[in-house]
């Protein structure tokens, strides 16, 4: 199934309700990792609904915080959520900024390299619009192994229908491992790269809020699974549930069940010549 990436980001809602509510939790560690000044000017690249940005509003005292995406509803939805005198949104692609060179003191990314058709041309593009000294920071989902819910979800789906092998973005996004994002960003020549991995927990309050949000069509996971016949999209609610009846459901029904998940993160310190 050939999808282009701009199917998957339409609705802010339905992104929230899936992926927002753990990609805040995970941007406040990440800032809290950074530990940038206040009165910083910060670029927000791929910033979606306007989680990181959000963050770095609440956290980071910054001068101004600008956000940039190429979906024009998520664009839409991150203004009308987040109007600050600090911070702006526009529509842009990030391998082609629509910023002047040098601009901001600190720029990130969230969960959005892998999706980049050239990320290398990405990184390129952050180092140019950063300053002289300035930092570039970036994290993505572990979709191999420690973003679990996704992991569980596609599992069930390849063990369902092996043609979805090649969708499962744990195959797709070998830039999500922790040497290639090292490798890409050395490969930009970029000094002082640093990682670290981020564990937030994911808790959920019973099978449907696992469930429910896949059927929102945001993303590769819930766009797949929208895209099937009804009676297989059954199936495919049905087998989890089934197998993983200890993760998803308690047998005493007052308690949540909890996962967690993992970031791989990258910082880096711009050369200084
Ligand atoms: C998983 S969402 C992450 C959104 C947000 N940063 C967050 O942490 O919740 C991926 C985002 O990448 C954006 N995106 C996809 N291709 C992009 C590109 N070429 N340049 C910039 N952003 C892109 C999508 O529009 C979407 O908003």
């Amino acid at each position: 199934m050939q999808t282009r990436q701009s199917e998957f980001w339409t609705a802010g809602e339905a992104y929230e309700a899936y992926l927002g509510r753990w990609s805040r939790p995970v941007a406040r560690q990440f800032l809290a990792w950074l530990g940038v000044f206040e009165g910083a000017r910060w670029l927000d690249v791929g910033c979606g609904t306007g989680s990181l940005t959000q963050v770095i509003l609440e956290d980071a005292a910054p001068r101004q915080v600008v956000g940039v995406d190429p979906s024009e509803s998520f664009i839409t939805y991150a203004r009308a959520k987040h109007a600050d005198a600090h911070v702006a949104f526009r529509i842009g692609n990030g391998t082609k900024l629509p910023i002047d060179d040098a601009t901001f003191d600190v720029v990130v990314s969230g969960l959005v390299l892998n999706f980049m058709p050239d990320p290398a041309l990405a990184v390129a593009e952050i180092a140019r619009v950063t300053s002289r000294g300035g930092r570039i920071a970036a994290y993505v989902w572990d979709y191999a192994g420690g973003m679990q819910f996704m992991r569980h979800f596609w599992d069930v789906a390849i063990a369902l229908d092996a043609s979805a092998l090649p969708l499962d973005e744990g195959r797709r996004f070998p830039i999500c491992r922790l040497d290639s994002l090292t490798e890409l960003f050395a490969a930009a020549r970029l000094n002082g790269v640093e990682t670290r991995a981020i564990d937030i927990p994911t808790v959920f309050k019973g099978f449907d809020d696992y469930w429910v949000p896949f059927l929102g069509g945001q993303g590769p996971a819930p766009h797949y699974c929208m895209s099937l016949p009804e009676s297989h999209r059954s199936d495919l609610r049905a087998a989890p549930r089934n197998r993983r009846r200890s993760v998803w459901d308690d047998p005493y029904g007052c308690r949540s069940c909890g996962q967690s998940k993992r970031d791989h993160l990258l910082l880096i310190e711009r050369d200084q010549h």
